[in-house]
């Protein structure tokens, strides 16, 4: 049978497998290890620490959870972990998933006074039955697991951004600044970002995706969400599919950005399905993008969502709906690299 009439011939699945397979073939090298991490800002520490494990030949689980920990524990980090920005109450709440390998799961949300939501997600993944857990019930979990569940209390910088932020108390969630040219001050933007200390805006959730040298992929995706939401609000990370999946025979990815139009359209589930499809890691997560736009009630250029990917192969890419999204990528070919993406509006 020819390649041609063989095609004909396989159901919608069995191509999609097939074109990717081929694809894998005539790709030279593989690359193994690999881990990416959404921007750059944030990435490099995220990624030292994550190849610090997958170098010494340990599991993309491991790694990537002890990676995003680095933007959990950093109090200084507007949009992840307990220095983040508050909901509009005051109050820290954080949301995080993972997913390894094998297609085990876990996720929590909504959870107040937690320094590692990714661990806890982690152990609901090993340890339960279920795939989430939010609130008061996984504080209680997180308690029965010997985890400390500390007071609300907001750091320096985010005390600041909220007292700002307080002024007006306009609901106006927006979740990038990256998008602006302007400086802070002079945006019109309500949501006041933590600036780094080399002048470059602070950013939103890190997702990070890694494929380890026996070829296992896993994912994990950590955030506080938009500063200053509703209280209850909960965005893509936590949930499997939009801010993160993974698919071990073919790729995992995951999302930044505002995580409403992300969870409209199953976002990282979709990029991963057209990996399965053969398109590279760039090129699904731009087609991701267009059917976000497709579909999206609101206006693209008020929002952004960004996009990263990586395919069994150890391929690599990603795509943004507005410019300004970058991340990291770091392997044997690349140390700690920054990758600026293509975006569909300029
Ligand atoms: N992407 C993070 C959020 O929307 O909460």
């Amino acid at each position: 049978m020819n390649r041609r009439t063989l095609l004909k011939t396989l159901s919608l699945g069995g191509i999609g497998t097939l074109i990717f397979n081929s694809k894998a073939e005539t790709n030279k090298k593989t690359i193994r290890p690999l881990v990416i991490s959404t921007w750059h800002n944030q990435g490099v520490a995220a990624n030292t620490a994550a190849w610090s494990i997958l170098n010494n030949g340990g599991s993309a689980l491991d790694a990537v959870e002890l990676g995003v920990q680095q933007s959990e524990n950093d109090v200084n980090n507007c949009c992840v972990g307990l220095g983040a920005n508050p909901d509009r109450e005051g109050i820290v709440t954080l949301d995080a998933s993972i997913m390894d390998h094998m297609g085990r799961c876990g996720a929590v949300a909504f959870v107040e006074g937690l320094k590692s939501p990714i661990s806890l997600a982690r152990m609901v993944m090993e340890k339960t039955p279920h795939v989430m857990l939010v609130g008061q019930g996984a504080q209680q979990f997180a308690r029965e697991q010997g985890m400390e569940i500390l007071p609300n209390k907001l750091s320096e910088n985010a005390q600041e951004s909220y007292n700002n932020w307080l002024i007006k108390s306009e609901y106006q969630p927006v979740i990038n600044i990256e998008q602006s040219n302007k400086p802070a001050e002079e945006s019109k933007i309500t949501v006041p970002p933590a600036k780094l200390e080399n002048g470059e805006f602070n950013h939103d959730t890190i997702g990070m995706v890694a494929i380890d040298s026996k070829g296992n992929l896993s994912g994990a995706c950590t955030t506080s969400g938009m500063a200053f939401k509703m209280r209850g609000r909960v965005g893509d990370s936590p949930i499997i599919g939009a801010g993160l999946y993974v698919d071990n025979k073919i790729g995992a990815a995951t999302s930044s950005g505002n995580g409403e139009e992300v969870i409209r359209t199953c976002g990282s589930f979709l990029v991963v399905e057209f990996m399965r499809q053969g398109y590279h890691p760039t090129d699904a997560c731009k087609k991701a993008v267009q059917r976000l736009m497709e579909i999206t009630p609101t206006n693209p250029k008020s929002v952004q969502i960004g996009f990263i990917a990586i395919n069994k192969a150890g391929e690599h890419g990603g795509f943004s709906l507005n410019p300004g999204f970058d991340y990291t990528a770091t392997s044997n070919e690349e140390l700690h690299q920054k990758h600026v993406l293509k975006s569909m509006l300029k």
